[in-house]
């Protein structure tokens, strides 16, 4: 198949969260089973210094409209492995910045441009090179308008650019809204602009436009499938996604063997695996080394890497602080995000620095080493699309503590319920029930014949992207 996907962060040269991951990891999981893959990514000023970018073949010009203005942009092109393109949308104007949405403290004020015009950038690549694709796949609101681009440039060309669509949710939370008279940059068809188009509540919401015209729709995990259907978690597109129930389908996300694998990870100070773990210990006491932590300290170390926004339940983590104020355990916190929240870690963390560690930036050699080093990851969070890190977690047998969310409760088997196949600790999303959850993992560390059981069972589970690239191959088939 001729496989085309679009997206807004993809590994390793833009990522913010998971979508990074999961886009590297499916699109070249696809490549290696032979299909024809494009990849096409905002044309980033950290994507343009990676040096696979160095490399980049060709240039092709694109002009763009946006309402009545007329814009032009670069595409570089390079192939980082066999079957697999990556297309980069440049314009120095929107994408030649550090971030990919804001500033760190707020996001760009042309958000709505800058995506607009990738979106078209896209359309207008695929008809330039002629590419036919088979399927376009986009990810999230960034790359929303393009089942509805697509379709109109195929009627006004009167081409066939794709076959068939299909739009994936990573996350319902963020869905590019903006003031009703940003529909005017698309320069779609009025009749558009209405309740069963891209208006929503007299602004336009670019992820509803994913959601209504893709011809096929899928979340990261069946449990947030089911979960966007309702006002709990549908961020006001629980209606919407309803008139979709029959075409909307949960699959879950993988693990990239290639990147996060105990065995062969080049981040961490030893290697390891589910029969020999003695890397482990040497990569705790790395990890206890660089939080400045006693190094005979012998209680468990609970780790955490995460966006610092609402949804990671961080604030369920500072309700609990008295518990990781305790000389028994330690915390090690790595993540960048809402100032509110790093500033509450800091504090924190400075109260307590040989207990509590805080690292408020983007490390990737540091979150390799906290999924490593750390005996219990601790993921409790509001809710959870699918969530990467408690399965990382389980591949490095480090002991994941989540709340009964999403991709979470797809993922993982609370011990205490089921103590056969159990291979963490599950919570509610509140700060009492990961207090009953820290309890009860103080309790299995101290237990350690079946705190090993426990980590064995989520080391040898299958997380690998094999599964779920076979499941969306199947999709894009019966799509077909
Ligand atoms: P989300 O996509 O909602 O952020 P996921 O669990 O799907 O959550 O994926 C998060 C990814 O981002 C993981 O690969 C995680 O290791 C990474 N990550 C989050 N914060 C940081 C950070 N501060 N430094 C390095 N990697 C981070
Ligand atoms: C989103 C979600 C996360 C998911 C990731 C990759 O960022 O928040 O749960 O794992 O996308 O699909």
């Amino acid at each position: 198949m001729k496989i085309v996907h679009v997206a807004s962060e993809l590994f390793p040269y833009m990522k913010t969260g998971g979508l990074a991951d999961a886009v590297g990891a499916l699109s070249a999981a696809l490549a290696d089973h032979g299909h024809e893959v494009a990849v096409f990514l905002p044309g980033y000023r950290a994507a343009l210094e990676h040096k696979d970018a160095a490399k980049a073949a060709r240039t092709l010009r694109v002009k763009v409209e946006l309402a009545d203005d007329v814009l032009s942009g670069d595409v570089r092109v390079f192939s980082p492995r066999p079957n697999l393109k990556v297309y980069l949308m440049c314009r120095e104007e929107f994408f030649d910045r550090r971030g990919a949405y804001g500033n760190g403290e707020r996001d760009y004020e042309d958000n709505a441009d800058r995506f607009i015009f990738f979106c078209k950038a896209v359309v207008e690549t695929l008809r330039l090179i002629e590419f036919s694709a088979d399927i376009v796949h986009c990810h999230d609101w960034q790359a929303a308008l393009l089942p509805v681009l697509l379709r109109e440039a195929e009627r006004r060309h009167n081409v066939t650019l794709a076959l068939k669509t299909m739009f994936t949710i990573h996350n319902i939370a963020y869905q590019g809204l903006f003031p009703a008279k940003t529909f005017a940059r698309t320069n779609l068809p009025a009749e558009l602009n209405q309740m069963d188009g891209l208006e929503y509540y007299s602004q336009i919401n670019l992820l509803k436009g994913g959601l209504v015209f893709a011809d096929r729709v899928t979340t990261v995990s069946p449990r947030y499938a089911r979960e966007i259907q309702t006002p709990e978690f549908g961020c006001g597109l629980d209606g919407v996604a309803q008139t979709r129930a029959e075409d909307i389908v949960g699959l879950l996300n993988g693990v990239d063997p290639a990147i996060w694998n105990p065995a062969t990870d080049r981040h961490i100070p030893a290697r390891y695996s589910a029969g020999d773990l003695a890397g482990k210990k040497i990569c705790r006491a790395e990890l206890l080394k660089r939080c400045k932590f006693p190094a005979d300290f012998t209680g468990p170390v609970f780790g955490i890497v995460a966006r610092m926004t609402a949804q990671k339940g961080i604030d369920f983590v500072l309700e609990n602080r008295d518990f990781f104020l305790a000389d028994n355990v330690r915390l090690v916190v790595l993540g960048a995000g809402e100032k509110r929240i790093e500033e509450d870690l800091q504090a924190l963390a400075k109260l307590a620095a040989r207990k509590v560690f805080f690292s408020p930036r983007l490390d990737e050699a540091m979150s390799h080493l906290i999924e490593a080093g750390s005996d219990f990851f601790v993921m409790p969070s509001v809710f959870e699309p699918c969530g990467l890190n408690q399965m990382y977690s389980q591949v490095y047998g480090t002991v994941p503590v989540v709340s009964r969310v999403g991709g979470l409760a797809d993922t993982v088997v609370d011990a205490d319920a089921d103590p056969e196949h159990g291979t963490g600790l599950m919570c509610e999303p509140n700060a009492a029930s990961l207090f009953d959850a820290l309890q009860r993992a103080l309790v299995l560390f101290a237990d350690q014949p079946r705190y090993a059981a426990v980590q064995q069972r989520g080391m040898v589970r299958d997380f690998s992207w094999k599964v779920a690239a076979e499941a969306y191959e199947r999709l894009y088939q019966e799509s077909m």
